[in-house]
């Protein structure tokens, strides 16, 4: 059956107001790992006006009973496709529900589930609907009071949001605990924890003087780990107060720890739920880049408190309206944090390695997903499962927009819009035009344009070209802009699109610009507004023909394309006064040369781009971190992007031969740096630190990849002696990338020494199945992944088992699964199919990664098509797969 007919679309038009207001949730929790009992009472109030019943989702429950005021509901109550319809005979209704619920048997980790003996929930977006039948939808805010009653021995802990106002023991060994959220809330919002935990503490005090504590909850043994993520949330709770004025509102802010989510962290109010491998890091386990992973993600969750908790999204189309503005607030906290670190002289440089991270990651994701079947604006119209939504789209070119309006507007008059959203909108339920709105009239500015960038899809395209005149030593800059189509949207408006210019002189100086019009020449980078289809800059006293450097500090989520011969590329790599169009010039050179490459199997690798490539590996005036990014090759799935047809093998084949090329020819470079960049002392978190481990890591895997001994042993070495996890796992990941004959051992070494280490072993698993084949001789990886499937560790129940392991395959190593006889795409609709029946989110994750399948060579279409029919026509199919295949199917 084609399961893809069966699934209905959701129109952002058919949003409407709810007839019914509820005050009031009180929640009865018997909790038990297989028999929950859930008492929910609801003060529902008929909105002035309004007609009609109140409409409640529930899905998987067991209704027990449901009264109206008392009494049976009878007659006003009838099921639904949705769950319930209830009509109270009067305006004001008191309901009451019980439900329930086995917590044991819920393996789709949305709703209340178990993880290793303690129950936790996830309600983003519709999980709540799994616990007990409720208006499940975010523009429903409610006061909450939540009682849990458990079985003291194996739920020690009880948690839910808000402040504990009461507790104590029952006979029978049990206990009880009673939370009351002193402010409105979305049932998205809801949360409780009953398990064995342990906390760290601390107490500190806010911008108005009040006292609050703050817990890390960790599985008992694991507190030596939680100090990270303290640190993290404390410094978060400072940024708030000082950049935005805002303040955490509760006596009591809680993070839990569980190993099995199906996301990185929840935002729960006032009781925040994390993937473990976001709060937990100790040296010896964790990389410095978890390091930054915790930092952010902590910060993030920490933010949504005011942008998406106290102003919350009216409906789940507006999701961008909290992701994108939170994802921007975590990414200006992490710059902030790591230029404090970095100290004045380095600042500038730390901000950039951080955008171009950013930018990197928005490349390598959304712009992918933008030129696909599942291409949507920020602001979607339309969805089949909203959990499909949870997008590098929403998430991060969602923050790219908030960070345009923040280029536009400036900081304080980005500030001022903040203020001015809060002032009109705590407490509601809104959405995205009310944030633009905020930020227009706060700033007296016509932002009616801009709003483009919430409704068109596709990654725009500016086309740049530029003309010196001599004689009137003049500079024209032509910019023009087109976004391609995507699916339903086949005609494009112009955007508003922040352009930050630089002109470098031929002796690599930028030059200070003078717009026509301008009565002096002020800053050597100005941004411009591209507003019109095409437009002309002119650039006045220009003496010489400049080199324009564009997009700087990747001023708007676009494409850049511009006429660039390899030495203008070569000389904007080592003269850009912007680090970012630095590493950027490094990428385009990279890309021009691989692909070449991938196309003509006999050709050398340019002896120009070698030269170019040496003179960043000699500058010594450069941070480490800066040229650990500059000198790392374009993604695999970004150059599979950018070649058509896509064809991952001789891809491979290419970048093998560059990384050869680079480590052989820069061998004494790369083992000089190696030398010199030691780190000693005991490990910190640090970004200088960060910098010289990640430059010595690439050091290594460049020399591995050309089979260079001395950088074999350094690895080795490196391996076994390391103190802390960013460089133990570094000199494993070159062994592995090589054909060196000690990589088994190594790994096997590796796994005996963590074995009892989920989040290690993650990694350990990510590694091999990510792995490139330097020894040809070497089994495909298919074999090595299947294999690995059996290892005791490996969990297809556990998310982040099989975003290790299928996800790292699947998505991180094209060659290895596109193998050309099909096997890998076999074993994907096997994967799929298999993974949907327990659960769909994460099916569908994974079900993403051939999405983009067209644009691969005529013979992988056909042998990923059959592939993708099988899983659409699969017996049970969730609407979350369901919508991702249709849709590639398209
Ligand atoms: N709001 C969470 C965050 O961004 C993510 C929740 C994702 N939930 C989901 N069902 N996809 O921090
Ligand atoms: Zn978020």
């Amino acid at each position: 059956m084609d399961n893809t007919l069966q699934t209905p679309t959701i129109l952002r038009s058919d949003y409407r107001p709810l007839a019914w207001r509820v005050e009031s949730v009180e929640l009865d929790f018997r909790l038990d790992a297989e028999q929950t009992l859930v008492t929910s009472r609801l003060a529902c109030v008929r909105v002035p006006g309004a007609s009609g019943p109140l409409p409640l989702d529930g899905e998987d429950l067991e209704l027990v009973s449901l009264r109206i005021d008392g009494a049976e509901a009878g007659e006003c109550m009838r099921r639904t496709e949705r769950g319930l319809e209830v009509t109270p005979g009067s305006d004001t209704a008191t309901i009451e529900i019980v439900t329930r619920v086995n917590p044991a048997a819920n393996t789709t980790l949305s709703g209340l589930y178990a993880s290793k003996g303690g129950l936790f929930t996830q309600c983003e977006a519709e999980g709540f609907r799994r616990i007990t039948y409720f208006p499940d939808r975010p523009d429903v805010m409610a006061r909450y009071t939540v009682r849990l009653e458990a079985e003291q021995a194996s739920f020690p802990v009880l948690l839910s949001n808000g402040n504990l106002v009461d507790s104590g023991e029952l006979p029978g060994d049990r206990h009880y605990a009673v939370w009351e959220d002193p402010f409105p809330k979305p049932s998205y919002l809801f949360a409780l924890v009953a398990a064995d935990l342990e906390a760290m503490e601390r107490s500190v005090e806010t911008l108005s003087g009040r006292e609050v504590l703050l817990q890390v909850w960790v599985e008992p043994g694991n507190l030596d780990r939680a100090g990270h993520a303290m640190d993290s949330l404390v410094n978060a709770l400072r940024w708030d107060e000082e950049t935005f004025g805002l303040e955490l509102d509760l006596d009591r802010f809680m993070i839990v720890v569980v190993a099995d989510f199906n996301m990185g962290a929840m935002e729960n109010k006032g009781l925040n739920i994390f993937n473990a491998r976001f709060v937990l890091a100790r040296p010896d386990t964790a990389t410095d880049a978890d390091f930054e992973g915790i930092e952010s993600v902590v910060a993030h969750e920490y933010f949504h408190n005011w942008t998406g908790n106290r102003v919350t999204c009216r409906d789940w189309f507006q999701l961008t309206l909290k992701e994108g503005l939170t994802v921007f607030r975590d990414q200006q906290f992490s710059a902030d944090m790591l230029a404090r670190a970095a100290g004045a002289e380095r600042e500038a440089s730390a901000r950039a390695v951080k955008r171009i991270d950013d930018f990197r990651g928005l490349r390598a994701a959304q712009f992918t997903e933008d030129s696909g079947p599942m291409a949507h604006p920020i602001r979607p119209d339309s969805y089949q499962e909203i959990n499909n939504f949870y997008t590098a789209t929403v998430y991060e070119k969602g923050a790219a927009v908030i960070r345009m309006q923040h280029t536009l507007l400036g900081a304080e008059g980005f500030r001022k819009g903040m203020n001015l959203y809060f002032e009109r909108h705590d407490g509601q339920a809104v959405t995205c035009d009310d944030f633009v709105a905020a930020m227009a009239d706060a700033n007296d500015r016509d932002m009616t344009q801009f709003m483009r960038w919430y409704s068109q899809a596709g990654t725009p395209v500016v086309r740049a070209s530029g003309q010196w005149d001599a004689d009137a030593r003049r500079y024209t800059l032509t910019l023009a802009q087109h976004t391609p189509p995507t699916p339903g949207q086949p005609e494009k408006l112009p955007l508003v699109i922040p352009v930050a210019v630089g002109l470098i002189g031929p002796d690599g100086n930028d030059l200070p610009l003078r717009l026509e019009g301008d009565s002096a020449a002020g800053a050597t980078t100005r941004v411009l507004e591209l507003v019109e289809a095409e437009q002309h800059f002119v650039f006045e006293d220009v003496d010489a023909e400049p080199v324009p450097s564009l997009l700087r500090g990747f001023s708007a989520p676009v494409l850049l394309e511009i006429d660039e011969s390899d030495a203008r590329l070569a000389f904007r790599m080592a003269h850009d006064a912007d680090p970012c169009n630095r590493w950027d010039a490094a990428q385009r050179y990279a890309e021009r040369v691989i692909l070449a490459l991938a196309a003509k199997a006999d050709a050398d690798v340019p002896e120009a781009f070698l030269d170019a490539w040496g003179a960043l590996l000699a500058d010594e005036s450069l941070d480490p971190a800066f040229v650990a990014l500059a000198a790392t090759l374009p993604g695999e799935g970004w150059l599979l992007e950018r070649m058509r047809p896509a064809d991952p093998a001789p891809l491979r084949a290419a970048l093998m031969r560059v990384m050869r090329a680079i480590g052989e020819r820069f061998a004494d470079q790369w083992l000089g740096l190696y030398q010199r960049l030691e780190v000693r002392g005991p490990y910190r978190y640090h970004p200088a630190d960060a910098g010289c481990r990640a430059l010595r890591n690439l050091a290594l895997r460049y020399l591995a990849a050309a089979g260079n001994e001395d950088g074999l042993n350094r690895a080795e070495t490196q391996f076994e002696y390391a103190e802390n996890m960013t460089e133990q796992f570094g000199g494993l990941a070159a062994l592995v990338h090589s054909a060196s004959p000690v990589a088994e051992d190594a790994l096997d070494n590796f796994h005996t020494r963590f074995s009892s280490d989920a989040l290690v072993l993650d990694k350990w698993f990510a590694l091999q199945a990510g792995a490139w084949r330097w020894d040809e001789a070497a089994p495909p990886v298919l074999e090595r992944v299947k294999a690995l499937m059996d290892d005791p560790a490996f969990k297809l129940t556990n998310p982040n088992k099989v975003y290790s392991l299928l996800g790292a395959f699947f998505r991180g190593n094209p060659a290895e699964f596109h193998a050309a006889d099909g096997s890998g795409h076999a074993f994907w609709a096997e994967q799929i199919i298999a993974l949907d029946a327990m659960n769909p989110q994460v099916a569908s994750r994974m079900a993403r990664s051939l999405e983009n399948w067209r644009r691969y060579t005529p013979a992988l279409q056909t042998s990923i098509r059959t592939q993708l029919e099988r899983v659409r026509d699969a017996d049970g199919l969730s609407p979350d797969v369901a919508e991702v295949v249709g849709k590639a199917l398209v």
